[in-house]
């Protein structure tokens, strides 16, 4: 996967914020669970909260910088427990943690970062392995609509939008390219800053790989896992294969 060698955890946490209502399904998810592993954690915005709500939560995400950024945040927190916080910077296809969990969870659109079949099949494998017996798998990706992909002009930016601080104005572009043969769809972020009569630019490219409902299930299939509920949003609506997001919880076979 890889964001490319431009990206900038500070801009990359100004623009993915997440989806509505998914920190809450995750905290309801996670309820009863006492193990919590998050894979591709980033900077926390789901990690801090459920480390909030008292968890044992592993972190682990591949990104240097966003371990370093999130180990800096939680040592600021004099709220949190921080026996029961653990980072780990490491792979989701190869990781080896010396415990299993209750939940595993790759929250939005992290499946996405894998950009082949067997590197999704090794990280549900790894997950496989790492789940107690009974505990449950999550992940959230949006679906592609490849109708209104084709329609995207791909060499256009698109405003994404536009972020005021007291010293700066930041300008959010973004590009969707699409390449429907492999399922890739990169999206480019573009940055215009605006501090004082200063104006710079700054781009960064994040690859995705998107999969179909019956795609991931067989993928989770090979790796012994069996999908036990589907969602079409944060509010856990039933499962319809036109829905704009795809939540899938699955448990060991
Ligand atoms: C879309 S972000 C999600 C961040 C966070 N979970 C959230 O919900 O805001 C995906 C994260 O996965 C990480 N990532 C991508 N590929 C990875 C890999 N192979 N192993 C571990 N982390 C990975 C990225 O560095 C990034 O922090």
């Amino acid at each position: 996967m890889q964001i490319d060698d431009n990206y900038n955890v500070e801009l990359y946490d100004l623009t993915h914020r997440g989806n509505p209502g998914d920190v809450l399904y995750y905290i309801k998810a996670c309820r009863t669970a006492s193990q919590i592993l998050e894979l591709g954690c980033g900077q926390g915005r789901i990690l801090l909260p459920l480390a909030e709500n008292g968890h044992c939560i592993t972190g682990l995400d591949h990104h240097p910088d966003m371990i370093t950024e999130l180990q800096r945040t939680i040592n600021q927190r004099q709220d949190l427990d921080f026996s029961k916080i653990k980072l780990v910077q490491g792979d989701m296809r190869t990781f080896q943690i010396d415990r299993q969990f209750d939940r595993i969870i790759l929250p939005f659109n992290g499946l996405f970062c894998l950009l082949h079949d067997n590197e999704t099949l090794a990280c549900f494998q790894q997950v496989h392995q790492h789940l107690k017996p009974g505990g449950s798998f999550l992940f959230d990706v949006y679906t592609v609509d490849e109708e209104e992909l084709a329609l995207v002009d791909q060499e256009a930016w698109e405003p994404l939008t536009e972020i005021h601080e007291t010293h700066r104005t930041i300008e959010i572009f973004e590009r969707r390219q699409w390449q429907p043969e492999t399922q890739r769809v990169d999206a480019s972020y573009r940055y215009r800053i605006h501090e004082g009569s200063e104006v710079r630019e700054e781009i960064y490219t994040i690859p995705q790989r998107y999969l179909t409902y019956s795609q991931c299930r067989q993928l989770l299939y090979q790796a012994r896992l069996q999908i036990t509920q589907r969602y079409s949003d944060f509010r856990c609506s039933p499962w319809e294969a036109d829905s704009y997001h795809m939540l899938v919880w699955a448990q060991a076979a």
